[in-house]
């Protein structure tokens, strides 16, 4: 859905922010910016800018920032076109429907025939005798024919030219393939088939049309996993495989696995509301859209340490976006899959039943860190579930868990209360202080300092989350050692690299918006004069 470009920016133009955002939070004048608490992300201290002139809003602590479209678009949960609509009916302009991009309907929509006469080939491969090994390999997973049928499932022959030619043959042009990315090219130009001797999993979208494939590997091949690249009509970032189906679920909330076979089994085991993100972090835009569907979400990511990172990042996604989110505590298993092959549905549902808030899961990973045998472990329990309990931000939480602290260690719980709401305040002063400095008196920081934090920020950034794309090139970088850093950011680093790494890692905290915090990055670097260099 493509806007002429004049017309939102009319939009923009003619919206008054600070109106705008009145309708969510307070903003009050501080010279030529407002600050208001966000509305997005819960906080005592106000680090939600607005500069009504430019019409931009960004927030300190969450890291949201954009203009009115993109503000609508969080604080109602819309999309894009739906936001744009929205804010042009508070000024009671006329939308320009997009009829000039008839161009661009058309080829998505033969982008989704082109993908679904592939995944109708695919799936004809699977049932004839070609597919036998790959149909053997279900089987042994535990994959039922049935099931493979309502997700589509093929086989991609071990072929270089099956699908071209089949394709061909239904006349599909070989430049509406490569964009569909069923085809790599050659050094000398040549075409030949993306999915080679592969389990194919269409990926569908929320209306239930193929947008791209996922194949598996049958067996050990490398790499396990083969992805469509994005195409017109399919962003990962914004997908969540499995949602056509969960979204007519009856459950009230969502499952959240990381790969399509946990989606696949859970649906066999009848969790139809499980999805899966397909080996990315949690975006926002995908926090969203289960926002519009489901008011609680149950993360059920592996059991290995990247699996309990990963959920840390998505609770702090979920919950920007107003997500409830519980948290499965898988044991014995590394996967839903492997849980399920293990222990039946029934043991999978328990687990649905026992899962935790986010909270209850931080301290049950506290207990299971300090078994509380001696007073030291006692005290580091404390001490770490002190700091924990007062991030909550309202004062009955944070009784409640202290009780529960208190109960794990058997000691009074005003004494923990006590110490919470202690460290509460700490914790409040330090972030004042840290707003001070980054926003009220950011002119008296000079450009250097501001442009060698946005390098490090970008570094860590790009450190922690190596698959996000960026458009810096390591010339983009003032300081050698940053250059060397950015250059290097894939291999193994040593020596002065490797403790200039963890520096920044541990000085520059993970970003719930890891995509918005760069971008902004990019900006300051690339153009440090702009406005943006004071934030
Ligand atoms: P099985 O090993 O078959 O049980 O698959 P899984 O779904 O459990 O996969 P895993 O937990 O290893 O990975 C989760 C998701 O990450 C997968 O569904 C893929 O989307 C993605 N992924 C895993 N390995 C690769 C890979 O080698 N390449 C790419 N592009 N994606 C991968
Ligand atoms: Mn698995």
């Amino acid at each position: 859905m493509a806007f002429p470009g004049a017309f939102l920016d009319e939009l923009t133009v003619k919206t008054d922010m600070i109106a705008l955002v009145s309708q969510y939070t307070q903003p009050v004048r501080r010279g030529s910016r407002w600050f208001a608490r966000c509305p997005f992300h819960s906080e005592k201290t106000p680090s939600f800018t607005v500069t009504p002139e430019s019409g931009l809003f960004y927030c300190f602590g969450c890291q949201a920032g954009g203009g009115p479209i993109q503000f609508i678009m969080r604080a109602e949960n819309l999309e894009f076109s739906d936001a744009v609509r929205y804010l042009a009916g508070r000024l009671g302009l006329a939308v320009p429907e997009d009829s000039g991009d008839l161009g661009l309907r058309v080829k998505r929509e033969r982008l989704i025939e082109v993908n679904r006469l592939a995944a109708r080939w695919f799936y004809e491969r699977l049932g004839s005798e070609e597919g036998r090994l790959c149909a053997e390999y279900m089987r042994s997973r535990g994959m039922k024919p049935d099931m493979a049928r309502r997700f589509g499932l093929g086989y991609a022959p071990d072929r270089w030219d099956g699908l071209l030619t089949a394709m061909a043959a239904a006349g599909v042009s070989a430049d509406e393939m490569s964009v569909a990315g069923l085809v790599s090219r050659n050094q000398r130009g040549g075409l030949y088939d993306a999915f080679r001797d592969r389990l194919v999993f269409p990926i569908f979208d929320l209306r239930g049309q193929v947008v791209a494939f996922s194949g598996r590997a049958l067996g050990d091949g490398m790499p396990k996993y083969k992805n469509s690249a994005e195409s017109p009509v399919y962003q990962k970032r914004g997908l969540l495989y499995g949602a056509h189906i969960a979204r007519k679920s009856e459950q009230p909330y969502w499952i959240l696995a990381e790969g399509n076979v946990d989606v696949f089994m859970l649906h066999q085991a009848g969790f139809d509301n499980a999805v899966a993100t397909c080996g990315t972090a949690l975006t926002d835009t995908q926090a969203r859209l289960a926002a519009r569907h489901v008011k609680e979400l149950t993360i059920a990511y592996d059991a290995d340490a990247a699996g309990q990172n990963a959920t840390q990042k998505a609770v702090t996604v979920l919950e920007a976006a107003g997500v409830r989110v519980r948290i499965l505590h898988m044991r014995g298993a590394k996967d839903p899959d492997d849980f399920i092959r293990a222990y039946g549905p029934e043991g999978f549902a328990k687990l649905i039943n026992d899962s935790q808030n986010h909270i209850e899961y931080r301290l049950s990973l506290l207990e299971a860190r300090y078994p509380a045998n001696s007073d030291a472990e006692k005290m580091e329990y404390l001490r770490e579930a002190t700091r924990l309990l007062a991030e909550l931000p309202t004062r009955g939480e944070r009784e409640i868990y202290s009780a529960r602290v208190a109960d794990t260690l058997g000691i009074d719980s005003k004494a923990v209360s006590k110490d919470v709401e202690a460290a509460g305040r700490k914790r409040g002063k330090a972030a004042e202080k840290a707003f001070e400095a980054q926003v009220i008196r950011p002119e008296t920081r000079d450009r250097v300092t501001a442009r060698k934090a946005a390098e490090e920020q970008a570094l860590a950034l790009l450190l922690r989350l190596p698959e996000l794309e960026t458009s810096l090139t390591a010339e983009d970088f003032e300081t050698e050692e940053h250059r060397l850093l950015f250059e290097n950011r894939f291999s193994p680093l040593s020596g002065e690299t490797a403790a200039l790494c963890a520096g920044l890692l541990t000085r520059y905290e993970e970003m719930p918006n890891a995509l918005n915090a760069l971008a902004d990055c990019e900006k300051r670097i690339k153009n440090p004069r702009a406005k943006y260099a004071n934030y």
